[in-house]
């Protein structure tokens, strides 16, 4: 895993979006679809700010698609706390993507549904030709997407139960533990570990151990964020305070500047 450290979060944000625009760009340029794997949660916020302000210089996402992790289940997409209200707010009401080439798992759909969304949602992704760069937060017990601890390193797309510490993250949104969902549906380990590249941001102190257990600790299910270290092309992109408990070798600040190209 390749692990860069930035002096603060909005410059961290700023080497992502330009990674993203710059793969836009090329395939922009060669009439060539993007696909991209999207995360929500406060980590990616500054980043798809930054990917917004490279669209007013000139990134169209016209040709791009975009696959979100999860959603939860259930919840109506009109709901505030809903990720498809969350897209839009943060990213999709601000560039010019066509809305039909956004997927998020479907948290409106009846219980007998689920296993065929599901299948689908592999196969859609299959179809465009799988995913070119993933977005990936991290929780607080190492879940990616909503891959809580214990989750088999061949799972994909699929009904899953919320762990407590993860409801209990979420009920500053919902305001009320009892009203955050039980459930979500998320794509799976599988379904991200075969993202071309994979890149992982997370802020603050109180990601420093997990980041340090994802990076530097045994590959483990117990630990989501480990069953990283088994792909080859995966981008580590912490603040100073996420990255403390690494050793110190890791430690290397790296500038970003905002630019077209
Ligand atoms: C969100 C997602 C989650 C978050 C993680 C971190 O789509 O898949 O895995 O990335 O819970 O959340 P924040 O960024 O709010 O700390």
């Amino acid at each position: 895993m390749e692990v860069s450290v930035f002096e603060n979060q909005e410059t961290a944000s700023l080497y992502v979006a330009q990674r993203i625009a710059n793969r836009v760009l090329m395939n922009n340029s060669i009439n060539e679809k993007t696909v991209l794997g999207l995360a929500t949660g406060s980590t990616p916020i500054p980043m798809y700010e930054k990917l917004i302000e490279l669209h007013r210089m000139g990134v169209s996402f016209k040709n791009t698609i975009t696959y979100n992790l999860d959603e939860y289940y259930p919840i109506k997409h009109s709901s505030d706390q809903s990720y498809h209200s969350f897209m839009k707010e943060h990213f999709f009401d601000h560039v010019d993507i066509q809305l039909d080439n956004t997927f998020i798992p479907n948290g409106e759909i009846e219980e007998t549904e689920v296993s065929t969304f599901c299948k689908d949602y592999e196969w859609s992704i299959r179809k465009n030709g799988g995913i070119d760069i993933q977005i990936l937060g991290l929780g607080l017990n190492g879940h990616i997407g909503f891959n809580e601890p214990g989750s088999d390193k061949d799972s994909v797309t699929r009904k899953v139960e919320l762990s407590d510490i993860t409801r209990s993250a979420a009920t500053k949104h919902f305001g009320d533990k009892k009203l955050v969902p039980k459930s979500a549906i998320t794509m799976g380990i599988e379904t991200i570990l075969e993202a071309q590249e994979i890149i992982v941001m997370a802020w603050g102190k109180g990601k420093s151990k997990i980041v340090k257990e994802c990076i530097e600790g045994a590959i483990s299910k117990e630990v989501p964020g480990s069953l990283l270290q088994k792909h080859n092309n995966v981008k580590v992109v912490l603040d100073p305070e996420a990255a403390s408990e690494l050793n110190n070798d890791r430690i290397s600040l790296v500038e970003a500047k905002l630019s077209k190209t």
